[in-house]
């Protein structure tokens, strides 16, 4: 596919993937590579513009990220965020001092109104900082486009060279206006045309797997995740019945939806090959408690399960892979061909007779894998689907399973999740799901004592599930699905509202 190409320089910052996510979002390619590959990358691939990432480090430690300044002089224009910003004023003659004390948060930060920057901004706007070092004298070509109570410099540029930085970080939303800034030196500074879309990616990766596998054949594990199913669509597309997608089917996943998968799929060009492997897993897992034991069990039945499929279709050249671009990224910088470690493809290849593995998801995020989805005509059932672990119901029943506890916890589970649908509240609550306790308590149902479970709902609002808060969900919609779990799922007679946020918990159970 023919498109600009925008590079982002990894200092080490935490926000590294937000910065090529923004850049994305503005319709412009763009790929992270380490600062210590600059010069290769830009040899390479010819960026028509560069964005210097921030970093850990302060410019004055031992190990501190240098760049050749060579850079600078390559007419390539160039944002530098926060460490960026330093490296960029300290390289070329300015001086970066150590404040006494860190800036951290939300601050006040005065826009100049001459920088093609801040085109169109307010004067003053709220930005995100979060820094020690602060640029204290600007290089001599530079003049000063912002500043903030705590950065006298919080912008700089000198636009003659295209070189331009802020200390703050105008990729997280605390920034008013960041993705403005963002699109500015794009469309302004770099001359950016907004020339990367999904409806292009599509053609051309269809286009491009179609010539890489010429007549081959293709195996692929179908979770029904996201990722898998986009994947799935994409290929299928592109090669039609060379592709043989494997549903292993362990049967916890949620109520309806092992049919939903093979409904989505079974009219696509492909050879869908669904394996019933409920019972051997309940067998496997009969008795077993322990969390760990019970997905390390998952994963090993799961790849067992896999292969004996894979045998019955024989030799394959390609096994393709879900892997997307923060797995890319996290894995060192874009360089390492990483095996996702996902328990439900985590060590097939060993397994499995092919010659080599694709990746066409490789270089998108996820909200670019869905948007992908879409645009392939995938249903909303499989594009907007909620995370949902690998080993499924198994570790959201606390203690032992058994196909009652799982019938039980998939009836309450559906009820919790369609009224949260109902309530409209499913596009604000990042995922939500019933958990069923081993704990059993008294209760008064008619006129009769029970003694029966307790059910757990957990909802979460978070942006990247690394941390979480649990979801602010109103009593009545509370109330309504209590109601109707005790009435209509039977041994339920209590149920809890899990209010820990992640961390200390985390947001499975198990
Ligand atoms: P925790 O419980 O660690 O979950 O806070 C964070 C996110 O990861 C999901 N999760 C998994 N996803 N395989 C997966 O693909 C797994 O084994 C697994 N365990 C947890 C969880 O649902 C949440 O979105």
């Amino acid at each position: 596919m023919k498109h600009q190409f925008v590079l982002i320089l990894d200092f080490g910052g935490q926000y590294n993937q937000l910065i090529a996510r923004r850049v994305r979002e503005c319709g412009v390619y763009c790929e992270v590579h380490p600062y210590s590959k600059a010069l290769y990358i830009i040899k390479s691939k010819n960026p028509i513009g560069i964005i210097f990432t921030g970093g850990p480090s302060s410019v004055y430690s031992d190990c501190a990220p240098k760049i050749d300044p060579s850079i600078f002089s390559m007419n390539i224009p160039i944002l530098g965020i926060c460490y960026g910003a330093q490296i960029m004023a300290q390289t070329l003659g300015g001086e970066v001092k150590s404040a006494k004390v860190s800036e951290y948060g939300k601050t006040k930060t005065k826009l100049f109104k001459d920088s093609i920057l801040f085109k169109n901004l307010p004067e003053e706007i709220i930005t995100w900082m979060s820094h020690t070092d602060y640029i204290a004298t600007p290089p001599k070509s530079f003049k000063v486009t912002s500043s903030g109570p705590s950065s006298p410099i919080a912008g700089m540029e000198d636009s003659d060279k295209k070189l331009y930085a802020v200390q703050f970080h105008p990729e997280v939303n605390h920034t008013e206006y960041g993705k403005e800034i963002i699109k500015n030196f794009l469309y302004d500074v770099c001359g950016c045309n907004g020339d990367w879309s999904m409806s292009k990616y599509a053609q051309s990766t269809i286009e491009s797997i179609k010539k890489q596998v010429g007549d081959g054949k293709v195996l692929l594990a179908l979770s029904g995740g996201v990722d898998s199913s986009v994947l799935a669509a994409l290929l299928s597309k592109a090669i039609g019945s060379q592709l043989t997608a494997v549903f292993v089917d362990h049967g916890f996943m949620r109520k309806n939806e092992g049919n939903e998968i093979e409904d989505s799929f079974k009219n696509w060009n492909m050879k869908f090959i669904r394996v019933d492997a409920s019972e051997r897993f309940l067998n496997r897992l009969a008795f077993v408690t322990e969390p760990e034991k019970k997905r390390k069990i998952i994963g090993e039945e799961f790849i067992r399960v896999f292969e004996e499929e894979a045998r019955k279709v024989g030799a394959v050249d390609y096994f393709a892979q879900g892997t997307i671009y923060p797995d890319v990224i996290e894995s060192g910088n874009g360089d390492a061909s990483l095996i996702k470690s996902h328990h439900n493809v985590g060590g097939l290849p060993d397994y499995i007779d092919f010659k080599e593995i694709i990746e066409p998801l490789r270089m998108l995020f996820k909200d670019e894998v869905r948007q992908l989805g879409f645009e392939l005509g995938l249903s909303d059932v499989l594009v907007k689907r909620q995370p949902f672990p690998g080993p499924g119901l198994a570790i959201r029943i606390i203690g032992e399973i058994t196909k009652e506890k799982l019938d039980m916890l998939r009836d309450a589970d559906f009820i919790f999740r369609e009224e949260i649908a109902k309530a409209g509240l499913d596009r604000n609550i990042n995922q939500y799901f019933a958990v069923l306790t081993s704990m059993k308590s008294v209760g008064v149902m008619g006129d009769f004592r029970t003694y029966d479970y307790t059910l757990a709902l957990r909802g979460v609002t978070t942006s990247d599930f690394m941390t979480a808060d649990f979801a602010k969900i109103p009593y009545d919609v509370l109330e309504k699905i209590s109601v109707r779990i005790v009435n209509e799922v039977k041994n339920i007679n209590r149920i809890v509202y899990d209010i820990t946020t992640k961390p200390p918990s985390t947001i499975e159970w198990e």
